[in-house]
């Protein structure tokens, strides 16, 4: 033990007189841990503008409509099972280094990163039977955003709870459940009353992507997609090879190692904020942004803009913030808790963060300033969130601010984040008016376009 303590301190000695090389542990800014897409930490990426663009002049917080992402979580089962694989990635990159001497000549890990990689144990309390679990950052993300709107606005997210004035709702899974616990102990403190209500067998408003087949069937990532074409292009290539060298690799590793050690460098700087993970320390900064937007791509076609359907899905989670907000009786607050794709698919709907040019796999470099940033976008516990204003003495006299992780949302047809409600109305009177149920998802037209060429052809048949 001791003997290792002193090659700890050797190591670290070592780094005074490191070369120029980026180096991960040595770098104050880590400005990378802000483009981990949907697995960035909230701690990371909110807003820290609400102080100035919450208060409305001459008008009152009267209701609130949130759509709230659950925390930080654990893996899913296959991240879970490769863990044993990363241990071998870990073995191979020490030998790399320290016996085969294959580290490259510039882009080398430095000590401090080779050492913590070297180090580095997987948590084996983490196993399958808990995948997904809110981790306990994941409690602390809502807790925190329940204690931060309520600071901003006490009288409407007032401390005493009652059902006819909160109304609270989750998905049917452990990190949402939890997450809504959080939210509430944010709220109320602990051991409170609140409770959400029950949910459905077929839960349309928070998860209409699972009752939709021909959501289920659109290609965001197969072959042909945008997503793949990315992964088949020279600069992705070149970044594999890259990310493999600095590794010490003389041969490319496969892309599902090197997402490996992306996902685990992303879960683990999610799930301790204030520290870092050893594993980010493969990427240099500029491949990073490589691989996000990899998954900006994905996602783009999943539940952003790159099919117009994407923007149906949520017409009920739409039309219910509409009816709420509108409606002078309680609930005050609604409060949802779900999943990334409930909130991608919301903001599409919402036709927020659009950009001019549509991202495809051949423009990275024409989409560097794109809006379509899932990191800003859906982190861990990302949040939508709709404060209604009554202003009695303004002309327009209800209004609205929509926030997104704490940031005012800069809709084009409001006033620096302010909307006028009547047109918050007008631009989504589709929606408002839709009959949901037809209007979601395209199966239900193509059912009965099904059922009308099933009938022409037996019409056909009986002919003959
Ligand atoms: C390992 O994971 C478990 C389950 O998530 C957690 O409770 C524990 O704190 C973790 N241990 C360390 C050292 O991070
Ligand atoms: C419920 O809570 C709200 C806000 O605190 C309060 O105005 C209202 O009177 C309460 N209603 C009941 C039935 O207790
Ligand atoms: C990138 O690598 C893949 C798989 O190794 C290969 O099929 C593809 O042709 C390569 N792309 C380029 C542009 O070299
Ligand atoms: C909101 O409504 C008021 C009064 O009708 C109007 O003067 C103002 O331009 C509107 N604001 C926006 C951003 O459309």
């Amino acid at each position: 033990m001791r003997f290792l303590l002193l090659c700890a301190l050797l190591a670290l000695h070592g780094l005074v007189s490191a070369q120029e090389d980026y180096c991960f542990g040595k770098d104050q800014e880590r400005t990378q841990t802000r483009q981990f897409t949907s697995k960035t930490a909230y701690q990371i990426i909110k807003g820290t503008n609400i102080d100035k663009q919450y208060q409305v002049p001459k008008c009152e917080p009267i209701k609130m409509w949130i759509f709230h992402r659950h925390g930080t979580r654990l893996p899913t089962p296959s991240t879970i099972e490769a863990a044993p694989r990363l241990e071998e990635l870990r073995d191979l990159i020490v030998k790399n280094y320290r016996v085969l001497r294959t580290q490259p000549d510039t882009n080398a890990l430095c000590k401090e990163d080779q050492f913590g990689i070297q180090m580095w144990r997987w948590n084996s309390s983490i196993t399958v039977d808990i995948e997904e679990h809110l981790t306990r950052q994941g409690y602390e993300d809502l807790r925190g955003t329940a204690k931060l709107y309520q600071r901003y606005y006490p009288q409407v997210l007032t401390k005493n709870y009652n059902d006819t004035y909160y109304l609270f709702r989750h998905t049917d899974t452990q990190r949402t459940t939890e997450s809504f616990k959080a939210f509430a102990e944010g709220l109320f403190g602990e051991n409170n009353p609140a409770h959400a209500v029950d949910i459905p067998d077929e839960d349309l408003l928070l998860r209409p992507y699972d009752y939709c087949t021909a959501y289920k069937e659109q290609n965001y990532k197969g072959p042909d997609s945008d997503s793949y074409k990315y992964r088949q292009s020279a600069l992705w290539n070149n970044t594999l090879t890259d990310i493999s060298r600095r590794l010490g690799f003389q041969y490319t590793l496969s892309a599902d190692d090197i997402l490996l050690m992306y996902d685990m460098c992303r879960y683990e700087q999610a799930w301790q904020v204030d520290r870092t993970s050893v594993w980010c320390a493969a990427f240099l900064p500029e491949q990073v942004t490589v691989l996000e937007y990899e998954d900006d791509l994905k996602y783009y076609y999943k539940s952003g803009y790159g099919y117009e359907d994407n923007s149906r899905l949520n017409c009920r989670a739409v039309k219910d913030m509409l009816s709420h907000l509108s409606s002078p009786a309680s609930p005050h607050v609604v409060a949802y808790f779900g999943h990334s794709t409930g909130l991608q698919t919301l903001i599409t709907a919402l036709g927020i963060n659009k950009d001019d040019l549509q991202l495809k796999a051949d423009n990275y470099n024409s989409l560097t300033s794109r809006r379509w940033k899932t990191s800003n976008i859906d982190p861990f516990a990302g949040n939508f969130v709709a404060v209604k204003y009554a202003c009695p003495t303004d002309l327009e006299k209800e209004k609205v601010v929509f926030f997104l992780n704490q940031n005012a949302v800069q809709l084009d047809w409001c006033n620096v984040g302010l909307c006028n409600w009547s047109e918050v109305q007008q631009r989504y009177k589709n929606l408002a008016d839709a009959n949901c149920d037809e209007y979601y998802c395209r199966s239900s037209a193509a059912k009965i376009a099904t059922h009308a060429s099933l009938l022409i052809a037996a019409i056909v048949y009986l002919m003959h």
